[in-house]
């Protein structure tokens, strides 16, 4: 997806509009369609009251006002890394874990952010990999760091900065997606194999 800076700031407004239009839309009717299958009788005003719920947004994560730097910000924020178990999805280097498939919540096969090469979809600001490891990527197997204090966290981000050099591997999601699924294959018959007498 490209940028759309160049539209008028009204247009983007309306535009963003339409998203959350269409996403109400969506919750509503993936609702009404389990409730039917329950043959539950609910109150209309009940199903709009659970999709305002599903659909407004919260209080926005809380940033940190000022980011630690330098090499002991990162040792500790490596630390950090390991303590919430990061390691597990992109590997110990930053760059992966070919071995362990991930799928998302639509169970097609994902692939873990490679930390020191690619590019992050929300930037590389500290505010920004700050709020996705706070909050979380809703929908994709990266997890949200909850109960973790706010200074860890800033540590983890100056880390996590710290591996990232000039993207070198940039992919569309569609190929992010093949990519996961030659590994998830590649996996499942290796574990075939390792079972064969
Ligand atoms: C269960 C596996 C898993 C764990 C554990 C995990 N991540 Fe992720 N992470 C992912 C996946 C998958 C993506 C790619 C999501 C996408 O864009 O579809 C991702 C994306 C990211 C991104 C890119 C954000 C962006 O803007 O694109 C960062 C940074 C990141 N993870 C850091 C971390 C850190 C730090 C931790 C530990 C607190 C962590 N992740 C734990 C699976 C994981």
């Amino acid at each position: 997806m490209r940028a759309f800076g160049t539209l008028p700031e009204s247009d983007r407004a309306l535009l963003a509009q339409e998203v959350r239009r269409r996403q109400r839309d969506g919750v509503r009717e993936r609702l009404g369609k389990s409730l039917r299958e329950l043959d539950e009788d609910i109150p209309e005003a009940e199903i709009r009251q659970a999709v305002e719920l599903c659909t407004t947004p919260g209080e926005p994560v809380a940033v940190p006002a000022e980011w630690p730097q330098g090499p002991s910000a990162q040792t500790r924020g490596r630390e950090v890394y390991s303590l919430l178990g990061c390691a597990k999805c992109h590997g110990d280097d930053g760059t992966g874990m070919p071995d362990e498939p991930l799928f998302d919540e639509q169970g097609e096969p994902a692939r873990a952010r490679d930390l020191v090469h690619e590019p992050f979809k929300g930037g590389r600001q500290p505010e920004s990999v700050y709020r996705r490891i706070a909050a979380g990527m809703p929908g994709t197997p990266h997890p949200a760091a909850v109960d973790t204090p706010q200074a860890q966290l800033a540590d983890l981000v100056a880390y996590v900065r710290g591996l990232a050099k000039e993207p070198t591997l940039t992919l569309t999601n569609h190929q992010r997606r093949e990519w996961a699924t030659a590994l998830a294959y590649a996996a499942g018959l290796r574990s075939l194999r390792s079972k064969a007498p």
